[in-house]
């Protein structure tokens, strides 16, 4: 089979490692890829969200999957794309219809679903523009600390987390009449605060089967004790150990079935990688958002643990067999930690020469933002390398993690030094 992966990142990297291990693949593209999958696929130079280069690459290359990494196509509908074109019909594509991917690219829309199926999350009301008072007013019900969401995609920006009423309603302002993140704040979610650890919770569906992958746990913030801005994330882990065989069957029965079952309800076409960010307040599961790929950091930790053939499960989804199929995990820790350009989450170099990466032994290095200048590995993101490994406790696989970070180099490189701290 003819694999095509879309997208870039540590993520995308993490897929092309796991789908090349496959007996049933033949030729491997990811688009655009990086210096890592550069190593084990073929790249292929093009633009995501333009679905006419996709579809040419798809042809040409006789492609007969396509995995869609990060969310921006999906929204854009790539897969509702995919069905309306007679060539491309029959070629499945992993990744949700547009109006599934919804989930994510609007918080009032999943707030709604949530809302409608009984699903468990935080209280909340939305706001437009033109109901920037009753915004206001709804404000003034709640305790703080507020919690103010713009509706649509804002590049993981658009969450603020306020403890000042006057502070809240003066950023509220902003984002439904100032247009703070532009087109995706003029509707708000402003919802209670949830007080609790969070964790992620992954599902393979079709919007009928599901397969339960294993959870993962992600650091969020820049800084060590989960302090500073907000990245795309700075390392995983997996298992979560406090997810426990009773708090994992109230997610399963309060969320994800639930979840599946509105799908159906609400005939929403879904087929593909379901990533539902949990928080655990008390002994109690609830839903922070719904994501509508796999997460990154969390695929470089999630898909090492899975022994089964990715592949054989993903023609199984397509085809509509999943329950047909086993699912075997490893029950080692999985850790990973981001190297990341100094500077990052704000202004960063790029192209800086990357060293060391001859040198891993055990563990595997995923690329997350890098590129080929001439034969040399140099950075090309925030994010740059993901340094996974696997261990029988978390301290064991967190140990190899570090060890190869201590043998890889690159200028201004920097990564949190207790990923894991809080277990
Ligand atoms: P989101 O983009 O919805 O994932 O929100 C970003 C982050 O904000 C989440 O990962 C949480 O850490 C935090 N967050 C979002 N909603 C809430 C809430 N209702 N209560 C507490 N924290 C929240
Ligand atoms: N690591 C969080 C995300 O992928 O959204």
């Amino acid at each position: 089979m003819n694999v095509l992966i879309l997208g870039s990142g540590g993520r995308e990297h993490a897929f092309a490692w796991k789908i090349s291990q496959s007996p049933s693949l033949s030729s491997l593209y990811v688009a655009p890829g990086n210096a890592g999958t550069a190593q084990i696929a073929t790249n292929i130079h093009l633009d995501l969200n333009d679905f006419n280069s996709v579809r040419k690459v798809v042809l040409e290359r006789q492609v007969e999957m396509v995995i869609v990494g990060p969310e921006a196509p999906l929204v854009a509908g790539i897969q509702d794309y995919f069905l309306a074109d007679n060539d491309l019909a029959s070629i499945p594509v992993i990744g949700p219809s547009q109006l599934g991917a919804t989930l994510e690219g609007s918080k009032r829309f999943a707030k709604e679903f949530m809302a409608r199926h009984g699903i468990p999350t935080a209280r909340y009301q939305s706001f437009t523009a033109k109901e920037v008072e009753e915004a206001k007013a709804f404000l003034d019900t709640l305790q703080p600390p507020y919690v103010l969401k713009a509706d649509g995609l804002a590049a993981g920006k658009g969450v603020l987390i306020l403890d000042d009423i006057e502070i809240a309603r003066r950023e509220l302002e902003a984002m439904l009449v100032d247009a703070k993140f532009g087109e995706a704040s003029s509707t708000v979610v402003i919802e209670e605060f949830l007080d609790g650890i969070e964790l992620s919770c992954f599902v393979l569906t079709d919007g009928r089967q599901f397969k339960i992958l294993p959870f993962a746990k992600d650091y969020k913030r820049i800084g060590e004790g989960d302090t500073g801005l907000n990245t795309g994330g700075m390392g995983a882990i997996s298992p979560v150990p406090f997810n426990d065989d009773v708090f994992r069957k109230k997610v399963i029965d309060r969320i994800v079935e639930p979840t599946i079952n509105g799908l159906q309800k609400d005939v929403i076409p879904y087929q593909g990688f379901l990533f539902i960010g949990l928080i655990r307040v008390g002994e109690d599961p609830y839903v922070i958002e719904y994501n509508v790929r796999m997460g990154d950091p969390e695929t470089e930790v999630v898909l090492p643990r899975i022994q089964s053939d990715l592949l054989t499960l993903l023609k199984a989804l397509a085809e509509g067999t999943l329950d047909a199929q086993g699912l075997l995990i490893d029950p080692r820790y999985a850790t990973t930690v981001m190297a990341v350009s100094g500077g990052y989450p704000g202004a960063y170099e790029k192209g800086k020469s990357i060293q060391g990466l001859e040198e891993v032994e055990t563990g595997v290095v995923f690329h997350a933002g890098t590129r080929l200048e001439g034969r040399n590995i140099v950075t090309n993101g925030g994010r740059v390398l993901a340094a996974t490994a696997l261990g029988e406790t978390l301290q064991e696989a967190l140990q190899i993690s570090y060890m190869n970070l201590g043998i890889l180099q690159f200028e201004g490189m920097y990564y949190r030094k207790d990923i894991g701290f809080d277990l």
